[in-house]
């Protein structure tokens, strides 16, 4: 039966075409989506403190009734269907599944997961699951949130939870999205939740973070079927230098340490790095990583998901660093323990409404970094998309070239990545729908559909039909 998006032409002569099998899939999250806040027994995460604590959130915005997908899913799952999307990465409320991170699955939370993935399933489309996507049950927060090494275990515990639930229809999972952001905004600048500011807190956060996803893995192992894949998305910031002096050189290698090696050290190489330990001496002796924690946390792993968004471009300098840009909310507190001399820098040319530079050349190294780093590892795209100040016209319709412009640019680097030899498997846009982007609350809009939030209406925006076509086709137009 013809679809909302079928009537696009087959595949564009000349255009490139993408390995047979590759993914072509969206992204969303439980808190920037799913609205229902303190519906049927789901408790309180960090983030509705958060947003609820003044200044924090841009408006005052929170994700209390968000998008409203936990009463409209059937409706998205509809537009990805007429999308011809092969699968879709969604997050697990931890909150809503296991009340307060303790004890227990709701039942109410499981029942809405099993309906959504049997509903997935049903249209053809893979569910993919991740178990963190920055909602930490407010009871463990209060506990003492990732700094504290127990909440790694009640981590794994809600995995095995999780696993036993939905192991049977969910195949392929996601520990944790972006644990950087986690640590480094969460507890060292504070503008994610919870808004702490202490650099041995993120620090301490970034290892437990790292032993959640190791004891989570094996939970998830022990629980899954054969077959089941299990991974984790890291935010990988793509450093370079602003100029070819070694002062420069050295900033991009700290930035590297703390924002990608600290993760891709333990979780894939089975240690930290010893440079990045170096320079946070004077903070910490690291003490708090005990015998056998590494070789816990370095698990053997399906694929890794990579999200990119713009390329890191710094500096090494004294005076303060522009605020707001390293790509994040301003704050008077640093997300870069021992490298808070670092200077970031906007990279020239066109930018999305976050401010960050548009620059595929960054995806395309990065990606074939990975292949030489990593060998035998694939790699999928868990997220990639753009900002835009997207409105829909006087006759209903979102046209948002920008965004197109955007996509085309970086599927074509995936593809020349594909060329050159990376195990590239699929590709994830975010968003399906604009959504509440954290402490930009609803101002920011990474949809390919068109969410007018008084009254919820989904409009898919030109993009969306753009995609369309690609994901049916397998293939990029020229
Ligand atoms: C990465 C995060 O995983 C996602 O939640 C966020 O909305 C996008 N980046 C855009 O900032």
């Amino acid at each position: 039966m013809a679809t909302a998006f079928e009537s696009a032409a087959p595949a564009t002569p000349g255009g490139r075409v993408f390995p047979p099998g590759f993914l072509w899939g969206t992204a969303t999250a439980a808190y920037q989506i799913e609205g229902a806040a303190a519906e049927d027994g789901r408790t309180p995460s960090i983030w509705d403190t958060y947003s609820r604590t003044p200044g924090k959130v841009h408006n005052g915005d929170t994700g209390d009734v968000a998008t409203d997908h936990y009463h409209r899913w059937r409706e998205d799952i509809a537009i990805m269907a007429d999308l011809g999307v092969g699968a879709y990465r969604f997050s697990l409320s931890w909150p809503r599944l296991q009340a307060g991170g303790r004890g227990s699955a709701t039942g109410a939370g499981l029942d809405f997961y099993r309906r959504l993935a049997d509903a997935l399933l049903e249209k053809g489309i893979t569910p993919v699951a991740t178990l963190y996507h920055w909602d930490l049950p407010q009871e463990l927060e209060d506990a003492g949130g990732w700094p504290e090494r127990e909440t790694a275990a009640r981590f794994a515990d809600y995995a095995t939870l999780a696993a036993r639930a939905l192991g049977d229809r969910v195949g392929t999972w996601i520990t944790l999205n972006e644990p950087w952001c986690s640590a480094f905004l969460g507890y060292g600048s504070g503008v994610h939740a919870p808004g702490r500011t202490d650099p041995v807190d993120a620090l301490r956060a970034a290892h437990h973070l790292n032993l959640g996803h190791g004891l989570a893995t094996q939970a998830l192992r022990a629980e899954l079927p054969a077959g089941s894949q299990v991974s984790v998305t890291l935010n990988f910031h793509h450093t370079r230098p602003l100029t070819e002096s070694p002062a420069d050189h050295d900033a991009a290698r700290r930035i590297d340490g703390l924002a990608n090696r600290l993760f891709t050290g333990p979780l894939l190489h089975g240690s930290y790095p010893a440079d990045t330990l170096a320079d946070t001496a004077s903070l910490t002796d690291w003490s708090f990583v005990r015998d056998g924690d590494t070789a816990a946390i370095h698990q053997p792993l399906d694929f890794l998901g990579v999200n990119y968004y713009t390329p890191t471009l710094v500096s090494a300098s004294r005076t303060a660093a522009p605020q707001g840009a390293d790509g994040h909310r301003p704050s008077t507190h640093s997300a870069w323990p021992g490298a808070e001399d670092v200077a970031f820098h906007r990279a020239p040319g066109p930018t999305t409404a976050m401010g960050w530079a548009v620059d595929p050349s960054g995806l395309y190294d990065l990606l074939l970094r990975l292949r030489q780093e990593l060998p035998g590892l694939p790699l999928m795209i868990t997220e990639n998309g753009a900002a835009f100040d997207d409105y829909a016209g006087p006759d209903g319709a979102v046209h948002d070239p920008d965004r197109i412009a955007y996509l085309h640019g970086h599927l074509a680097a995936v593809h020349a990545a594909v060329e050159a030899g990376a195990d590239i498997r699929g590709y994830f846009l975010w968003s399906l729908l604009d959504n509440f982007e954290w402490g930009y609350g609803y101002s920011k809009r990474f949809g390919a559909v068109h969410v007018d939030y008084p009254t919820g209406r989904r409009t898919p925006k030109s993009s969306a039909q753009w995609y369309a076509r690609i994901a049916r086709t397998g293939t990029l137009p020229p």
